[in-house]
């Protein structure tokens, strides 16, 4: 059934993402330009966080996934990362009523034992409170890299290898894209970068092979629910090919 949400923003239900990617960017330049520390950046996304959540959840997109915090960003200075830190933590316990009223599962993809235990514990715990949840599924990119999730995979991969387990010529595209941290979920469809930065800065270089990538200049304490249903609305109009033609296109077979 199509939700409110749905019935009133014009999409078409079967052309929606399953998938749609965030690199939320922009929340220093925010702050700058008030004059303010960059931390009341990073507070005011994390509000942007819940109304994008929450427009995923109405709109009924499977999967989402933010990148809230990447490898590299752990060479900022000592206090804005525990200011982030003790961000993710307050967000990753009051965030846990709604994600079970809506039927969110929140899943951690990164590298978990970087993260100080207090957040680590804040986030096990959310896990599994929402593990069976179903309705949509959370992914929070923290102390993510990909190339880092990349090694992690090979590792994995060659190890059954050396334990004879798997022969070289079982490594398929499916193998390694079953270790990767988002194993079982679909690639994404659709990858939004804000603040008008044309790069990946490490984000899922492997799953995002053929996702439609849309950069909006809109820095991201400033993104709304109603510029979302605008790239959802140019999305819609994108030309998938995947490397094929396109199939109304007269062709020579
Ligand atoms: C994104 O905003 C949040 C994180 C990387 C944690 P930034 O903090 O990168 O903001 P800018 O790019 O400096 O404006
Ligand atoms: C990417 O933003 C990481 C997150 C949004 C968490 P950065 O601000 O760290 O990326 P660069 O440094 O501009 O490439
Ligand atoms: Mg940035």
């Amino acid at each position: 059934m199509k939700s409110d949400a749905l019935q009133t923003s014009g999409l078409d239900v079967d052309k929606l993402p399953v998938h749609v990617a965030i690199i939320m960017d922009g929340n220093g330049r925010w702050a700058k330009k008030r004059l303010m520390n960059r931390v009341k950046g990073h507070e005011k996304g994390s509000q942007a966080v819940t109304s994008i959540v929450r427009a995923c959840r109405e709109l009924g997109i499977q999967y989402l996934t933010l990148y809230a915090f990447s490898t590299e960003n752990w060479a900022r200075p000592k206090s804005e990362v525990s200011a982030l830190m003790q961000l993710l933590k307050k967000f990753l316990v009051s965030e846990r009523p709604e994600l079970m009223e809506k039927g969110i599962c929140l899943k951690v993809l990164g590298q978990m034992e970087r993260l100080p235990e207090d957040v680590r514990q804040k986030a096990c715990e959310t896990m599994d409170a929402t593990k069976e949840n179903r309705q949509m599924t959370l992914n929070l990119a923290l102390s993510y890299g990909s190339r880092q999730e990349i090694c992690d995979a090979v590792q994995a991969v060659a190890q059954k290898v050396a334990a004879k387990d798997l022969a070289v010529a079982d490594i398929t595209e499916q193998l390694v894209a079953d270790h990767l941290y988002t194993a079982g979920m679909p690639d994404p469809d659709l990858l939004i970068r804000t603040s008008g930065e044309f790069r990946l800065s490490n984000f899922l270089l492997w799953q995002c092979a053929y996702a439609e990538i849309f950069v909006t200049h809109t820095l991201w304490p400033d993104f709304t629910g109603d510029e979302f249903m605008e790239i959802l609305t140019n999305y819609q109009k994108r030309n998938r090919r995947f490397g094929k033609v396109e199939c109304s296109m007269p062709s020579d077979g």
